[in-house]
């Protein structure tokens, strides 16, 4: 790299020299955070009852708790949990239908069992009822740990790294950037739950030839005053223009590429074009960000690792992984694993997305010792990810085992069913279309409540706009395209965040009324005290155990997302849970209900589904309004 280029990126990036340092303290600090643990959700001391009970009696065969799993039964099969024997069989080589039978025998045998009440058989299906007092067990759990049920220290003192949003800098947000900035944030949510150290870094591309033309266009036409108020825009127009201008006159190509080759070589007064081009760039991304509660840890864009670019093509030659052609200065990768050959280093010398890209997995194992990085881009990516992860291994900067990164790709967007159509040369930006989301919620509140004030109507509308387009982002499994239909999108009656965060309001509502009927004038409630009156409970309602019964899943959902990369299930869950809680309050009373006791215990069933349902909705990023 050219020695004025690096003193300059040197003194640029010292700033974040203190960033650096506060992540590395986070670390430290978040290793020493206490979790709860997975083993103390009844899910899994179910799981355990039943392994014990194999264990037992197979004694001579290995078991574990992976050879089996707890699901909700399919409406075919009666009991309130179930699960094959398929994978039993093959261990214990005996046929699944046979097996279930033998084991719902011994479920049945055994007189210390805690949880299961009776067990069943169903072809290669064991099933089982729980002990009616589990479910006030579960209940009381939920109560007991607030907020913080569903966590667990399942990746405990795991460090990782996401890479995610990281737009390109001197143009707005796109929407092709919206999955990947949600997604993105959404998965540190998930990872931070399971008591991961996440490490969120936006990978801004700020360094690559177009620089050059956008150079050219601010030199020539750029105005100040314009770009200070409106900065992405008008730099995005400005290069916009450069290319109609370039049609015209093909010189300015070649103009544009020697103002790039000037920036590499470390031209001072290019250098700061540059710099005031990146710093306004965040300033509008924060802005966008802002809006989606979507937060980083770092900003280091491309031009951040450029430093190490020169001795990672030095060690690829070395290690005769990469070819130097001596006659016109390209560096190849020829064969990985047979993949497309791809290139290092251009004739003229300058570096390459890849090469930046691989600078920067290196150095950021280095400086924070991570144990995971996750790309969240586009699937238009996927070979440029399948060259840097073998170029990487072949490198010996990611293992298997305890260095490891991975694609986390995703679908297309769709507007109204049909591929984003491109306005004024570009895509549509993020902020446009979070402004349609949040227009079209205020039409909607205000036909629902005309007396509302305006005041009032932007707040909530821009709860319900903002969370419908992050909803929407995250509810198809993660490769399925994401469809833009503002009837779904904002549909309050299913399948949208609209529709969960209306089942919180009225959960609220109820929960408040019984507040305001209790004669003490508390100002919050203590639902601990009301633990109590669970004890001898008798919930006669199969609802009303559907309910609780769903709720012992969420831990169980959270680490199945986590483990696949996948959001989708926990919105899929809620959507579950909310239509279970509706159910029951349509067909049970709370407040009217006669017996103390038993309404105490149904405040306390729904306060836990108000809790389940804030805390998913937490993790996908969506606030909830007070009202709607
Ligand atoms: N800036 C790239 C783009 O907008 C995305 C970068 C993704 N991260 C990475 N490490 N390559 O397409």
């Amino acid at each position: 790299m050219n020695e004025n280029l690096q003193n300059f990126l040197e003194k640029y990036y010292k700033k974040e020299e203190s960033t650096i340092k506060t992540i590395e303290e986070k670390i430290l600090k978040q290793k020493e955070r206490e979790n709860i643990s997975l083993a103390d959700y009844y899910f899994f001391q179910i799981k355990k009852e039943i392994k014990n009970i194999l264990v037992n009696f197979y004694s001579e065969i290995d078991i574990n708790e992976d050879d089996f799993n707890l699901e909700e039964p399919p409406f075919y099969i009666e009991g309130d949990f179930c699960f094959d024997c398929f994978l039993l069989a093959k261990k214990i080589k005996k046929l699944p239908k046979e097996l279930s039978e033998e084991v719902a025998h011994l479920i049945n045998e055994d007189k210390e069992k805690i949880f299961i009440e009776e067990a069943g058989v169903e072809g290669a299906y064991v099933n089982f009822k729980l002990k009616k007092q589990i479910y006030i067990k579960i209940l009381s759990q939920i109560i007991t740990l607030k907020e913080r049920y569903g966590e667990s220290n399942i990746n405990k003192g795991q460090v990782i790294l996401i890479d995610y949003s990281s737009p390109n800098i001197a143009k707005p947000i796109g929407l092709n950037h919206l999955p990947s900035t949600i997604i993105g944030q959404v998965l540190g949510n998930i990872y931070n739950e399971t008591a991961a150290i996440v490490i969120r870094h936006n990978y801004l591309g700020d360094w690559g030839t177009n620089f050059g033309a956008l150079m050219w266009a601010y030199i020539h036409w750029g105005d100040d005053k314009k770009i200070e108020e409106n900065s992405v825009v008008e730099l995005k127009n400005l290069y916009v223009r450069f290319f109609e201008e370039a049609e015209k006159d093909k010189n300015l190509l070649n103009e544009a590429r020697e103002l790039f080759n000037r920036l590499e070589n470390g031209d001072l007064e290019l250098l700061k074009i540059w710099e005031k081009f990146r710093d306004l760039s965040i300033n509008d991304f924060k802005k966008v960000y802002k809006r989606l509660e979507v937060e980083f840890d770092i900003y280091l864009g491309e031009s951040y690792f450029l430093a190490g670019v020169d001795k990672i093509i030095e060690e690829a030659i070395q290690k005769n992984i990469a070819i130097e052609n001596k006659e016109n200065n390209l560096v190849v990768v020829e064969s990985l694993k047979n993949l497309p050959s791809f290139l290092l280093k251009k004739e003229d010398g300058s570096t390459l997305y890849l090469t930046r890209d691989l600078a920067a997995l290196k150095k950021r194992f280095e400086l924070f010792n991570l144990n995971l990085l996750l790309y969240v881009v586009g699937s238009e990516q996927s070979l440029h990810f399948q060259q840097l992860f073998a170029l990487a291994e072949a490198l010996g900067y990611l293992d298997q085992k305890n260095k490891k990164a991975e694609h986390i790709s995703f679908g297309l967007i769709l507007i109204e069913g049909k591929k984003m159509a491109t306005r004024r040369g570009s895509l549509i930006e993020m902020n446009e279309l979070l402004n349609e989301a949040v227009e079209k919620s205020k039409e909607i509140i205000l036909v629902k409540n005309p007396e509302m004030t305006a005041d009032k109507i932007n707040e909530i509308a821009e709860k319900i706009g903002i969370g419908s387009v992050i909803y929407n982002s995250l509810k198809q499994s993660r490769l399925q395209s994401i469809n833009f239909d503002w009837n779904k999108v904002l549909n309050f009656e299913a399948a949208s965040a609209p529709y969960l965060q209306y089942s919180c309001v009225r959960i609220k509502s109820i929960l408040k009324k019984f507040l305001d009927n209790q004669l003490n004038d508390e100002e919050e409630i203590n639902f601990e005290k009301f633990l109590k009156d669970l004890e001898n409970i008798n919930f006669e309602n199969e609802i009303e155990l559907a309910v609780i019964k769903k709720m012992m899943f969420f831990p169980v959902v959270i680490l199945r997302a986590q483990k696949e990369n996948s959001p989708h299930y926990i919105c899929t869950y809620l959507e579950e849970l909310a239509q279970l809680f509706n159910k029951f309050y349509d067909s049970v009373s709370v407040i009217k209900t006669i017996d103390e006791k038993l309404k105490n215990s149904r405040i306390l069933l729904i306060k836990a589904v108000l809790q389940v349902l804030e805390k998913g909705l937490n993790l996908l990023n969506i606030k909830i309004p007070e009202e709607m």
